[in-house]
This record gives C-alpha cells, structure tokens and sequence, in this order.
C-alpha cells in the first residue's frame, strides 16, 4: 500500500509515529517560511507541514503544490504547539511533520471549489461528478448508502432471507411508467425489456420455493423526472411466502426501526409503532396518501354547510358533484392580500380555480372573500370547524374531490414550511394501507390497477370485482415517511383464476395477457404458495435520512432532469454498423 493510515483517523495517542499518507491537497497556506498543507481522502482531513529546518529537501518539494494535487507524504505525527489546536478536525490536535514528499500526479484547476461548500450550478456539478464527489457531504452521503445497504443486507441474512439475483434482460414488467427496450441482434426485430421491478421474479423464486427472497435490485423506468425519481434507481426487493399482510408490515417496520436507530441515532422517530392510516382516512385529513405527519393542520370538510351557504361558487361546486374542504393555517390570520394571492397561484398550479380565505387578525378582526354571503350562523359553524382563533387563517378549495385533494394537500405542506412545522431531525414513518383496488382511468376509459397487476384483492371484496369494482379494496401498503412514499407491496394473487380475472377486469385481452404474462398464469398451475412482499426504495430512504433535498445526492452517477449523463454523454448516437447488427433503423 501507497499509505499505512487515512487521512482522517490520526489522533494524538498516535504521537511519534512515522507515518505514509497519500491524498489531495486541500489547502495551502504558506506561513514564516514554513508550509502547510491540508491533505485530505475521503476519510477527512490532516494537516501536513513542510519545515524547511526539519527537511529542507521536501519543503522545496512543496513549492509547486496546488489545489487537488495528488501527493504521498512520509513523516512524524507530533502534537500541534499549544494554542494551535483545530477544535473543529477530528484531527485537529495533530500535525505530520514532513520528511519526504512524492508528487503522484499534477491537478488541473478544479471547476469548482472542493474545499469549501459553495452553490454550484448542479449541471457542473454532475459534467465532473467525479470531482462533486470529492465534496465532504457527498463522500458522508455515499458513506451513509453503504450503511444503509450492508444493515439491510445483515438484517435480512439474519432472519433467514437469502439475496437473489434476478435478470435485467427480461420481458416488460410493468410497475405503471413506460420499459426501456433493449434490441436483439440474435433475434432481429425482438426486444428485451428492462425491468421497472423485479416483480414477477421474485414472485416465481416464491412459487420454486425460496421463501425469504431480497434482493438489492436496481429497476428501470422511463416516466418523467422528478426530486424522487430516476430512470434507474435501486429497491429493497423483497418476497416471503405463507404470509399474511400483517408479517411484512411487522418485519419492514422492524428492520427501519432498527436501522434508524442504530445508523441515524440522532433522528427522532415520532411514532412507534408506525400509525395506520387507510387510504381514505389520510386523503380526508391530509389530502395526500403520503401524507407528512411531522404536524397537524389537517383537513376539514365543509361541503355539507357549503351546499345551502348562500356562496355561488360554493353552491355550484356542491351542485356538480363537488366538495368544498379546507385547513386552517394557525398564526398566518395576518398575513397581507399579496400573502393570501401567492397561496392563490401556488394551488392554481393544481387546478385550483379559487382559495377561498378567512382571516382572524392577532386582534380578532375579520377578513374573508365569502364571509358575507353566508348566514350568520353557517359562518359560525365553519369557525367551530375548524376552532378558528384571532391569528388564524382559514383556507378552503371548492371543486371536484381529486384537485380538493390535490391542492389543499400541497399547499398544507407549503403552509408548513413557511410556519417551520417539519422538523428535520424528525421521522414520521407511516403505513398507508386499504387502497382501492382499482382506479377509474377517464381517458382510456377502463380501470388501472392501483398497485400493480399482481396485487390481490381483499378476499371479503373478491365478489365486488363483478359488481362493483370501484368499492374493492387491494392487499396493498405503502411505507410513508415525512412527505415520501418510500416502500410499496402488496400480498399476490396466486391463483390462476383469479389472475385472469383481474387481466379482464382491467382490460388485458386474454391473448395480449398470455404473451406478456402465460409464463405467471402457468406458474400458478404447479403449486404456487401464498405470497407476498414489499420494495422500500433505497434512494428515497437514503435521501430522507441524509436529509438532502433530491436523491440525486445520494446517487454516485445520477441522470439529470432530462434522464441524461451529463459526464459521459448518455446517451448517445451509435455507429450506423451497430444499428444495422441490430436491424434497426432511426427514422427522423
Ligand atoms: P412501487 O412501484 O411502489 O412498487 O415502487 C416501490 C418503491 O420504489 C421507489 N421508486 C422510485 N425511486 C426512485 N425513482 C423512481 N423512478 C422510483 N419509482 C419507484 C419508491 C417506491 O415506493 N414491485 C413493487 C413492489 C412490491 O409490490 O413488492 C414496486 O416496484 O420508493
Ligand atoms: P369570485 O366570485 O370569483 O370573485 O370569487 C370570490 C372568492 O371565492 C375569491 O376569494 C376566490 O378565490 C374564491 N373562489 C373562487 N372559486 C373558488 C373555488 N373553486 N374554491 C375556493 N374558492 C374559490
């Protein structure tokens, strides 16, 4: 080896030891002749020093050193004079007095700073990834993903889970975003598709009778980006048999438990065990089915009162089959009519066509835009509602339920960051559980699954999948923590009928099911257990305990926000030979 300790773990108890390090020049400060350099690994960082009147040799060796050189360093770690000492390095009672300097290799100038935090445009940032990474956050965060992973992975081993490795070649697995495909030159004009999970897999090593299956498994899907979406990101996969919801609930909430306390032992969790909400509960309270539970602020329903309230806007909405919901934002009764329009445009963006307001100033005076039109009485219901006080402000959307939802959702967690109610140290897991079976999809006109095509029914609400299947509630949960949905999954059909049945329902054709999915239906037929499992998405939990913002911070090669590598260029024109191998053609 190159060095015989990092940079980052020399401590005083180390005094007079001759030590090899090697790493990146941080800073240098030449100080009275003498010297200094930050070397730093992604361990941390050590102060070096070159004396010319200890070696003078390797103080001139020094002269050309520059930012982000990379240098190997031999010499004596000494206790820094009194007075001299760094408090904020884990190093900082120690220095390495220099005896010999070996430059390994020279440094551009870096395009950005690493040895000081600084907003960077992120486009640079992921053109030189290799040099962002250098960032201290960004080595603590990959650190932290490492963690994250081997205590998952000794966890499961523990309770008896065996790591699988499934195909990325496969056939469409649809988790509801678009496949990437992958051409066959062997088989010209057929295609693999890259997995968005590894969904039917891990179902069929149930029916080979694994039992305890996961899997660190990366998924695939072409859907548009967002903060908490790439085109391939990485899923705790996992599948157990003769199980019931209850078992992978119970054991998804003990491994997070377990790893938050033992690898974010400084974050509170709010709650444990996790609150259940069903689906429906935390649409009426929080308008979200991942609803952030660090605060309150719930919602309240008014339509009943709305109906009859003398407010035209309110009474139409009511008429067409609408609702009328709104929240409470405690200590905004103040603020100004330009306050109240930006909450205006911000729910506008979800289809909001109005933001209903009530004031209550810290003195008790009263502002509203429909206050007036209602009786006195209807008014003072509303306030009991939702226990308005002088310094409240009432906020209500009228319009048909999914934008009610939708927009007072949103703006309650916007409400929040202004009031600084979401606290960062604090995780709020939840389970979401009792979604609907399927939803109605008004464009193609037909039902989606609500989960994905494998999910099983309640058995108590087979029966409404002939006569009501809009009233079906699914064997599904989501994992939720603060304002993110982090896990899915779902106890399986593992029945062939009942398979068939929901393809039909949602409208596969019996010959379009069995080319996509004959391998599954015949599966069935040869003894297939009762299963089921979950996936608990490995950037967004790492996102959320490393508390940044996106998870392309806690991805070492993220694509951008138009899913391309802005460092490799990917992707990218092939040569026409390739194209031809692949028989294909690119039309433009
Ligand atoms: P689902 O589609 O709900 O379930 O995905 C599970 C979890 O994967 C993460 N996730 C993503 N993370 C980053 N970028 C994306 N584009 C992305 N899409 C999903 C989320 C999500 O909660 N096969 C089922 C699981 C099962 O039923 O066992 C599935 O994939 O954290
Ligand atoms: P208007 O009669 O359009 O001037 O609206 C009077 C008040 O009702 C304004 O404060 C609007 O923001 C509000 N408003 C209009 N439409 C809606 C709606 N769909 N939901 C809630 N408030 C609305």
């Amino acid at each position: 080896m190159q060095k015989t300790h990092t940079c980052g773990e020399l401590r005083s108890s180390d005094e007079g030891c001759t030590v090899t390090l090697a790493g990146w020049v941080n800073r240098r400060r030449d100080h009275g002749g003498v010297t200094f350099v930050d070397l730093r690994d992604h361990t941390g960082l050590v102060q070096v020093v070159f004396n010319p009147d200890n070696s003078p040799e390797a103080h001139q060796d020094a002269v050309p050193l520059r930012i982000e050189w990379v240098i190997q360093v031999q010499g004596v770690v000494r206790k820094r004079p009194a007075g001299m000492e760094n408090k904020n390095l884990p190093t900082g009672e120690i220095e390495i007095d220099v005896q010999e300097l070996v430059v390994l290799n020279p440094a551009k100038t870096p395009p950005f700073p690493i040895n000081k935090e600084e907003e960077v445009d992120e486009q640079t940032r992921l053109r030189y990834r290799y040099m962002d990474l250098r960032h201290e956050r960004m080595a603590k965060n990959l650190v932290l993903r490492h963690k994250i992973v081997k205590f998952i992975r000794d966890y499961l081993d523990q309770q008896g889970f065996m790591e699988i490795e499934t195909p990325i070649l496969f056939k469409t697995t649809p988790e509801g975003a678009r496949d990437y495909l992958v051409p066959s030159r062997v088989h010209p004009g057929e295609f693999y598709a890259l997995p968005q999970s590894p969904q039917q897999l891990k179902q069929l090593l149930m029916v080979a009778g694994m039992e305890r299956y996961f899997q660190i498994a990366r998924c695939f899907r072409d859907e548009d980006q967002r903060g908490d979406r790439q085109p391939e990101f990485t899923q705790l996969d996992l599948e157990m048999s003769f199980v019931e919801r209850e078992d992978i609930m119970t054991l998804t909430e003990d491994l997070f438990t377990n790893l938050v306390k033992e690898i974010v032992p400084d974050k509170r969790l709010l709650a444990s065990p996790w609150p259940r909400l069903t689906y429906q509960e935390a649409m009426d309270r929080f308008g979200k089915d991942n609803p952030d539970l660090r605060f309150g602020m719930e919602l309240g329903n008014i339509s009943d009162l709305a109906g009859e309230s003398g407010f035209k806007v309110f009474e139409s909405v009511v008429a067409n089959g609408g609702e009328v919901r709104g929240l409470n934002a405690r200590g905004l009764g103040d603020y100004s009519r330009k306050q109240i329009d930006e909450l205006v445009e911000y729910v506008s963006q979800f289809g909001a066509k109005g933001l209903a307001y009530l004031a209550i100033t810290e003195e008790g005076e009263r502002r509203s835009s429909f206050a007036k039109f209602l009786p006195p009485e209807t008014l003072q219901t509303v306030i009991e509602r939702f226990e308005a006080q002088a310094g409240d402000l009432l906020l209500f959307v009228a319009d048909q339920p999914e934008i009610v939802f939708e927009s007072l959702g949103r703006l309650r967690v916007n409400l929040a960051d202004r009031l600084e109610l979401r606290d960062p140290d604090v995780l709020a897991f939840s389970w979401i559980i009792d979604f609907p079976f399927v939803v109605w999809n008004e464009d193609e006109k037909r039902w989606d699954p609500s989960h994905h095509l494998f999910t099983s029914p309640m058995p108590e609400d087979v029966s409404l999948l002939d006569s009501d299947p809009g009233n079906a509630r699914g064997q599904q949960y989501d994992m939720v923590v603060n304002d993110y949905e982090v896990g899915g999954g779902s106890i399986r059909i593992h029945d062939r009928n009942l398979q068939e049945k929901v393809f039909e329902l949602i409208g596969l054709n019996p010959e379009v099911a069995a080319e996509r999915f004959g391998h599954m239906l015949e599966a069935f037929e040869f003894g297939t257990p009762p299963h089921g499992g979950i996936a608990p998405g490995i950037d967004r939990l790492c996102m959320v305990l490393a508390g940044e913002p996106n998870i392309r911070e806690v991805i070492a090669f993220p694509k951008n926000q138009a899913a391309r590598d802005v460092m490799a260029d990917a992707p990218s024109p092939v040569e026409p030979k390739q194209l031809r191998e692949l028989n294909l053609r690119v039309v433009d």
